[in-house]
């Protein structure tokens, strides 16, 4: 049998997009597929991990062996985390959108001819990596992501320290990276700074989860 070095670990992973209801029948939303998360999740169960995937609107697969949460908004995303804890790891993979619809109507906004659009006024999400790294039963580790276009690695040395999360996985989504098969990311630790190959997501996921299993080697389970 392969090793489970994460056995009698519970671990929490956000997954894909957020959608964000603008009326019954728009949303706010991004280009995220949740390949990434997915395969983090996927990963952390063949490593012998408890794993609850909290996932956005995708249209990939379920990973085997996993519990799957789904949610649409940031809201429900954030509410299904917490009532999942406690939890030895999180992992935020999600790309959760920053802003809502402050007031999603009831009604379809009906398209009035000879009047100006409606506003679209935003309000701002709650940030979930965030909360869960401050939160009363924050899981021992908390692995958060960053998607940037341009200096990768300072926004993502940065970002560890205001989000006040464990590690970063930065990535460069500036080129085909979302959505797509492959990814090259740095590792944001305390100790540093750690450059990956462009990998195929399986073994972004794969890398990440035998690192995790390391670092919770000896902790007490949660
Ligand atoms: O601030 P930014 O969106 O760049 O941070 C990305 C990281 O924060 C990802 O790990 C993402 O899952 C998480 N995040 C979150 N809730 C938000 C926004 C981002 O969990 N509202």
């Amino acid at each position: 049998a392969a090793a489970q070095p994460l056995a009698g670990r519970h671990v929490l992973v956000t997954s894909g997009p957020t959608h964000e209801p603008i009326d019954p029948v728009r949303y706010i939303a991004n280009r995220s597929s949740g390949r990434q998360g997915h395969a983090i999740a996927a990963a952390l169960a063949a490593l012998g991990a408890r794993v609850t995937l909290v996932a956005g609107p995708v249209t990939i697969a379920d990973p085997a062996g996993v519990r799957v949460v789904r949610v649409e908004s940031a809201r429900e995303m954030l509410a299904a985390c917490e009532a999942a804890l406690p939890a030895d790891a999180a992992v935020c993979a999600a790309a959760v959108a920053d802003w809502r619809a402050a007031l999603a109507a009831g009604q379809k906004l009906k398209k009035v001819p000879g009047e100006a659009p409606p506003p679209l006024a935003l309000a701002l999400n709650p940030d979930i990596l965030a909360t869960l790294s401050a939160h009363a039963r924050r899981p021992r580790l908390v692995v958060g992501f960053a998607a940037e276009t341009e200096n990768v690695v300072a926004n993502a040395v940065a970002k560890r320290q205001r989000k006040g999360c464990d590690w970063i996985v930065a990535n460069d989504v500036s080129g085909d990276v979302m959505g797509g098969a492959e990814n090259a990311v740095h590792l944001v630790t305390e100790g540093g700074v750690e450059d990956w190959p462009r990998l195929p997501k399986e073994e972004v996921a794969r890398r990440l989860a035998a690192r995790l299993a390391e670092a919770l080697a000896g902790e007490s389970p949660a």
